[in-house]
């Protein structure tokens, strides 16, 4: 690998990794994580090389061998944040949510007519943007009548650092979001950022959870979100976890993927419209 030159002008080589360590951590990180970095060699050492020194190693070799010993929270949370991609934003694939707003939120909602409870679940949540996305719809479609329903979203992910973020719910916006929901949604902090309302950040139930472990929420869903998760696991991973939240959904309910990614022929939920799936 060559070295490259940082935004400081100086030489930065990241650490070099044994076949070994390589295939011990891959294999660690995608059975417990469903993670799969088989292909990801470069990415491990260009984006870990500086943490594992700042954590006092000096090679790959005795980092691997103290994590996966220890399986020490810090190292594996500072690990996953390095190599998890959390980028997200306001409006991401707005087609699809206003997919959801159109024929998924009047569903749900006569469905649940009687008891005015959404059990709704944004799954790898990353820094909060679709779970308070998903309420703006839910509140804007419901108006006067939010306060009388439950809409409260779970939001999980197994990143500790996106989750922070998450709850302090302050951003930058993108232009996509209408000026009436800037307006309605956030509180303009004058530089340049805006936080969340009060209602909506109540709306909204972040916990850490990593989707490899069985789902043992509760109630069981109207609506899963997974988007833009499952392009990091391989298919005998994701069927897997498409056939727990097969299992944790609703009948009726709904499981929506990213407009790039897509279920294998043998998902046992109903293909309903691009990215969008019935139980
Ligand atoms: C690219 S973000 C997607 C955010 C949002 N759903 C979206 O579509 O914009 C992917 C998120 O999945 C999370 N993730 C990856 N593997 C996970 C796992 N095993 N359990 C829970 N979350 C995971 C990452 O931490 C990251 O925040």
């Amino acid at each position: 690998m060559t070295d490259k030159p940082n935004s400081g002008g100086q030489v930065f080589s990241p650490m070099t990794i044994s076949d070994n360590d390589f295939r011990r951590l891959v294999t660690f990180v995608q059975s417990t994580y469903g993670i799969d970095l088989s292909q990801k060699r470069q990415l491990i050492t260009g984006r870990l090389s500086v943490t594992i020194k700042q954590l006092g190693y000096s090679n790959f070799s005795d980092f691997v061998e103290h994590l996966l010993k220890t399986r020490d929270e810090k190292e594996i949370t500072l690990l996953l944040n390095k190599l998890t991609t959390n980028y997200t934003f306001f409006m991401r694939e707005q087609d699809h949510l206003d997919y959801f707003r159109d024929k998924i939120i009047p569903d749900i909602v006569r469905r649940h007519e009687k008891d005015k409870s959404l059990a709704i679940w944004s799954a790898g949540c990353s820094t909060g943007e679709e779970p308070y996305n998903i309420s703006m719809y839910l509140f804007d479609y419901l108006g006067s009548q939010a306060s009388q329903w439950d809409t409260r979203v779970l939001a999980t992910d197994i990143s500790a650092q996106a989750l922070a973020t998450a709850r302090q719910g302050i951003y930058e916006l993108p232009d996509t979001v209408p000026a009436e929901w800037k307006r309605k949604y956030f509180i303009d902090q004058k530089n340049g950022r805006h936080a969340v309302i009060p209602a909506l950040k109540n709306n909204v139930i972040f916990q850490t959870f990593n989707l490899m472990d069985p789902i043992r929420f509760r109630r069981k869903f109207d609506v899963i979100f997974c988007r833009n998760v499952m392009i990091y696991f391989d298919q005998p991973t994701k069927d897997a976890l498409v056939n727990r939240f097969h299992e944790a959904t609703n009948p009726g309910g709904y499981l929506l993927i990213s407009y790039s990614e897509n279920l294998s022929p043998n998902t046992p939920y109903r293909r309903l419209a691009p990215a969008t799936f019935q139980k």
